[in-house]
């Protein structure tokens, strides 16, 4: 037997098929969401020729043209939606020279708001309803494109909605390839050096076709190489102009930078392997992400951001809340918009910090700022069905608002606990704060200091340094001493002090629902001197 030469088919080609699928089933309304018309078009052709329908584009300007953007005289004066929605159900009741037809319809959600859009939104309505029962030669279906995932409620029923996918690396490689055969010979040759191709479309995915082909233009332009940098410099600025996801530069020093929490780091460092492109190819399911719930202050955000670090891979902060204030309405688009450029983009972490602020009042009735519910019930599908690999930090300071089914199993891999940092922890997170601030050669007593500030967060310890720093500055710009760090420790009334009723509830929630961050319990105490007994139940 000889073996089949097996094609690779890109994300979009197989939506293509699905959307061949769906005329073949005979559905009228189909309802694509996207930003990239053009790119989508060209698919939707595809698709139409391989269930043997003839495609037809109609936009109010130009009314309606063929596959190469002429006019079609066969039907001419079709620049007004309501006429274009009657030539559609001609051409499904034409008795002779019978012929099946995909009609995409540009911009069409304009033409169906408010008031004058109501004749046009029945025209589609009568459509969706007339079109299933049409003979099979004379078939037409509706094909709405728009980057609107706003399905008017009249519509609702009878569309069927495809969320389309940015391009994969298979299409980028196509861009890329594209890009480099418009140049001159001599400088093909010498424009994507060995090594460089694959991070170069790395670096452009996320983008759309447009986007990307442009990035590499820039790139040629500058550079008069594919130089994978640019690329990402540019995918960078395309992400933050989006508004959808924050850019986060890396932290230097990885999980160096988190002082203690060896169980949540190890963790992590076993996850690195488990997320790597060789693992995908064994057929390990790609890591999901974990849940840090624990006292503010104690390194939850610190450790999401040095994830992204340690692994090599791009930080996304998703802010949820910012989504919903940014959009007021549309919030549950633009999470969708979200997650569209979070599965495009591949390997990365996405990270949501203090995902509690914006779950809260999703369940309840009160509007206190949180998302709605629909976006909650967004967010959570998402966690659950993605097949992307986004590994996933979420972080909280507080699990009273937080809905029950956020940390339900099948949406993280784990959930930690991050309590305050106990003695030896202490010294690493004062270790830390002075390597962050220059200061790792100076000799202090860490036993003395880890000491005076059992009871504090990372941050108020973290904190201290400045403060000694600026007493030393103002003292002839002398060099700090542990005696500078311990009076900045008498000034501090921690967290554990003020808040201990809270801090308590949390450790208790904890204890029974999540893994200890640190491994070694023995030294957690409260500000009070208190051993604690966390074993207990
Ligand atoms: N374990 C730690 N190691 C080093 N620094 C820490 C640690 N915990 C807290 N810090 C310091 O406190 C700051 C705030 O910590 P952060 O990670 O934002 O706390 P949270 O747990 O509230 O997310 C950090 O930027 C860092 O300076
Ligand atoms: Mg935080």
């Amino acid at each position: 037997m000889t073996a089949t030469a097996t094609k690779v088919l890109s994300k979009g080609q197989k939506q293509a098929a699905d959307v061949t699928a769906l005329l073949r089933a005979r559905n009228p309304l189909i309802w694509i969401v996207t930003r990239e018309e053009a790119r989508v078009e060209g698919f939707i052709a595809e698709a139409a020729a391989a269930a043997s329908y003839v495609p037809h584009f109609w936009d109010v300007s130009a009314g309606v043209t063929k596959l190469n953007g002429d006019k079609d005289n066969k039907f001419a004066n079709q620049e007004d939606p309501g006429a274009v929605l009657n030539t559609v159900r001609a051409a499904a009741d034409r008795t002779s020279s019978k012929e099946r037809g995909v009609w995409v319809l540009r911009d069409l959600p304009i033409w169906l708001q408010g008031q004058a859009g109501a004749a046009p939104t029945r025209a589609l309505r009568n459509l969706a309803r007339y079109l299933p029962g049409v003979e099979r030669d004379s078939a037409q279906a509706v094909v709405i494109i728009t980057p609107d995932s706003n399905i008017p409620a009249e519509l609702a029923g009878h569309v069927t909605v495809i969320d389309w996918s940015l391009p994969d690396r298979t299409e980028i490689a196509a861009v890329l390839d594209a890009a480099l055969n418009s140049l001159p010979e001599d400088i093909r040759a010498k424009a994507a050096p060995n090594g460089t191709r694959d991070a170069a479309i790395d670096a452009a995915v996320g983008l759309t076709g447009e986007e990307a082909a442009s990035c590499f233009a820039k790139s040629l332009v500058q550079t008069r190489t594919i130089d994978p940098a640019v690329v990402s410099s540019e995918k960078r600025r395309v992400i933050v102009r989006e508004k959808v996801l924050e850019w986060h530069d890396p932290i230097p020093g990885g999980l160096d930078a988190v002082g203690g929490l060896d169980n949540l780091k190890g963790w992590l460092v076993a996850r690195k392997n488990a997320f790597s492109p060789k693992a995908r190819a064994y057929g390990l399911p790609a890591p999901k992400g974990a849940a840090l719930v624990g006292i503010s202050g104690c390194g939850k955000s610190l450790t999401a951001k040095a994830v992204a670090t340690a692994w090599g891979v791009p930080l996304l902060r998703l802010d949820l809340g910012a989504l919903k204030d940014k959009f007021v309405g549309g919030s549950e688009g633009n999470i969708r918009k979200a997650f569209k450029v979070i599965e495009a983009i591949g390997r990365c972490v996405v990270w949501i910090d203090e995902i509690e602020k914006a779950m809260a009042g999703s369940t309840g009735g009160a509007s206190d700022g949180g998302v709605s519910a629909d976006a909650l019930g967004a967010v959570l599908s998402w966690m659950q069905d993605r097949t992307g690999e986004a590994f996933v930090i979420a972080t909280a300071n507080d699990i009273s608002s937080l809905p029950p089914e956020l940390l339900r199993k099948g949406r993280f891999d784990d959930i930690f606990f991050v309590d305050l940092p106990n003695a030896t922890e202490r010294k690493g997170v004062f270790a830390a704060a002075l390597k962050a601030h220059g200061r790792s050669e100076i000799t202090v007593d860490f036993d003395m200091l880890s000491d005076a500030t059992n009871g504090f967060t990372g941050a108020e310890i973290a904190e201290l340094v400045p403060t000694a720093l600026f007493a030393g500055f103002e003292d002839d710009a002398r060099e700090i001493t542990t005696e500078d760090l311990l009076a900045a420790a008498k000034e501090v009334v921690p967290l554990s002090k003020s808040s201990a009723t809270k801090i308590a509830s949390l450790r208790e929630w904890g204890q029974a629902n999540a893994r200890p961050a640190t491994s070694s319990k023995t030294e957690a105490r409260g500000a009070t001197g208190r051993k604690l007994d966390l074993e207990a139940a």
